[in-house]
Order: C-alpha cells, then structure tokens, then sequence
C-alpha cells in the first residue's frame, strides 16, 4: 500500500515556501521536523504546555476544516508570540484528505499576519 499524503506548504522568513508531503495522521509539528523546517515545538512533546509549535493557516477555508482547538490549546495559544486569528498550535494539527493544499506560516515571519475572510467562530 502506498501511504497517503497530502501537501502542505510552510511559510518562512521572507516569504520563502517550503512545500512537502505529509502522511495523513502526522501532526504539523512532526512534519516540520522531519523536513527541516524551523518550528521549534517538542519544548513539551506536544503535551499542549508550551506554544512553541505555533502556527498560522494562511487561508480561512483551511482554518475552518480543523477540528476546533481545545480549551487547552486555546489557553496555549494565548501566550505565543505573534498571535493571528487563525493560529493554531502545529502539534495539535493532524494531516488529513481535506487538508491537502494548506499553507501555514511560522509566526517570527509574520508579525502582522491578516487573514482575509476571517469570520470569527461563535463560542
Ligand atoms: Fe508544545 Fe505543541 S509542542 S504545545
């Protein structure tokens, strides 16, 4: 059997895209790692008690796919520098079939990050 994937793309300093291929069930973080990418993450072996792994999605359609963060991610994500709307914590997103195609951005590259179309979620 061939492992699914999809593809996701990072976002970098400058701009700069890193697409790779992540098999579905890998979290973000662990995708990052494998490919070199620079999400710091595993401060906590994403337990949720740090927000290192912090990640933006960069296209609303894509934010709204995931599951919706727990209170514990929430409260993580509270204390990550340069947060945006559409953060998330990149340990806590899975790769899965309707996430092919996101971008995520790494937050040092993005202090002002704006997400366009970004409807707040009722809480
Ligand atoms: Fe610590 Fe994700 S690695 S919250």
């Amino acid at each position: 059997d061939k492992e699914e994937t999809i593809s996701v793309t990072f976002v970098g300093k400058d701009d700069e895209e890193t697409h790779i291929e992540v098999p579905v069930g890998m979290s973000m973080l662990e995708a990052a790692q494998e490919n070199n990418i620079e999400l710091e993450g595993r401060a906590c072996e994403a337990s949720l008690a740090c927000s290192t792994c912090h990640v933006i999605v960069m296209d609303v359609e894509y934010y709204n796919k995931l599951e919706d963060p727990t209170d514990e991610e929430n409260d993580m994500l509270d204390l990550a520098f340069g947060l945006s709307e559409t953060s998330r914590l990149g340990c806590q997103v899975i790769a899965k079939p309707e996430l092919d195609g996101i971008r995520l951005a790494l937050p040092a590259a993005t202090r002002n990050f704006a997400v366009d179309g970004y409807v707040p979620k009722p809480h």
